[in-house]
């Protein structure tokens, strides 16, 4: 069976790309390398044996995603990666934001339906809830007005999913809504390459631990949590590529109770900021500098998930402990070593 993987090189999917490969399934990537690099498919050779099919081009271009779709007949899933994802800079230029993520999923949306293929997972994001009142938040916490054009990307893509699934009635969507992917594949041979000063916090970490920088900010330290930093549900990424070969079997056998479902994937755990320094330097021994600073603007106070429905409805649970993902982590940025 062949699955579609759009931005397979990037970070979650070229650990998605792995696991797929993994329990059996042929993939054909199309990435446009804007945020990843060739480099990868060698890493993911090197796991599983297996060199993945490429293609490089924007998937913004509706004429080449739909030569892309009449050339692969065969594709049986879709799983839909490719976005901008960095927040600041979203906010900064809304309509290469806008004008990316919307096209792209517009695009294979309607490559899907002219060529029938019946099923796409595609990945959204916890930050459609926003601070929410109660938590943890569950898939019908009531999601709030995005904070920044890539969010809204996020909530207007789920939309457009909806609309698209309820005319299509062969058409089946899963909507997984990612908590805070974090980690490397335990073989150190992928992982996350951000370009330039990290954004996130493990990446920064990493690279403070490395000595690559000089200090870790903690933004905040005055919220309402226990020790005063921000609080999140961090998920390792290979748990978090599991969820995807989870959901794409759930299409393909067509147990899908409707053909357009949400599910939250994360832990169903809240770490602080300051926790994770702690849980980092107990799993690695390596001591992490950081100074408190003033909050970021636009973080929200705390955000976990409630997992229940993944678990019990899709199968599936988040397994890795903490401190193996912040291991897996810091062993990556010591094969990396450097800022791209
Ligand atoms: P990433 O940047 O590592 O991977 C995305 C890949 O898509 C990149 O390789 C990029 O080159 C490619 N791409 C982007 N636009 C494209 C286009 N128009 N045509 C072809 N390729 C294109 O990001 P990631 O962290 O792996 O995120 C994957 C998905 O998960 C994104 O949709 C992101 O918004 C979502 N997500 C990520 C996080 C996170 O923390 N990493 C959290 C929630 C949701
Ligand atoms: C951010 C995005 C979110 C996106 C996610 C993808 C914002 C407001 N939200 O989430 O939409 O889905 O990335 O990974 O940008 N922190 C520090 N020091 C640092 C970096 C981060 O203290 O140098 C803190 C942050 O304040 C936050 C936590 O660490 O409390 C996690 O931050 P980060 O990794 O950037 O993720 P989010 O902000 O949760």
């Amino acid at each position: 069976m062949k699955i579609f993987v759009t931005g397979g090189t990037g970070y979650i999917g070229s650990h998605t790309v792995v696991e797929l490969q993994q329990e059996g399934f042929e993939v054909i990537i199309v990435d446009n390398l804007f945020n990843s690099d060739l480099g990868v498919l060698d890493g993911i050779e090197r796991i599983t044996g297996t060199r993945p099919g490429f293609e490089c081009f924007d998937l913004t271009d509706a004429p080449a995603t739909r030569d892309f779709f009449s050339r692969h007949r065969d594709i049986g899933a879709i799983i839909h990666f490719a976005a901008l994802k960095a927040v600041g800079e979203s906010v900064e230029k809304p309509l290469e934001y806008y004008a990316n993520n919307l096209n792209s999923l517009m695009n294979v949306l309607s490559g899907a339906r002219e060529f029938r293929v019946p099923g796409l997972v595609f990945s959204s994001s916890c930050t459609v809830y926003g601070q929410a009142a109660v938590l943890p938040v569950t898939e019908s916490t009531p999601r709030r007005e995005a904070e920044s054009p890539y969010g809204n990307t996020k909530m207007m893509c789920e939309d457009i999913l909806r609309d698209v699934a309820r005319v299509e009635p062969g058409l089946n969507v899963i909507a997984l809504r990612y908590f805070n992917p974090i980690g490397a594949h335990p073989s150190a041979l992928i992982g996350e390459l951000p370009l330039g000063v990290p954004n996130n916090l493990i990446p920064f970490l990493t690279q403070v631990a490395a000595g690559i920088r000089d200090e870790l900010s903690v933004f905040g330290d005055d919220y309402d949590t226990p020790d005063g930093s921000a609080i999140r549900d961090y998920i390792d990424v290979v748990d978090l590529a599991r969820a995807h070969v989870i959901a794409i079997r759930r299409l393909l056998e067509g147990k899908n109770e409707r053909n357009h479902e949400y599910f939250n994937i994360g832990t169903g755990r809240g770490l602080s900021v300051l926790e994770i320094i702690r849980a980092f330097e107990r799993a690695t021994g390596v001591k992490v500098r950081y100074r408190i600073t003033p909050r970021r603007p636009g973080d929200i106070e705390k955000v976990w998930a409630d997992t229940t429905w993944a678990n019990e409805v899709l199968g599936w649970k988040a397994s890795v402990p903490i401190e193996e993902t912040l291991r897996n982590a810091w062993k990556w940025q010591q094969h990396v070593g450097r800022e791209r």
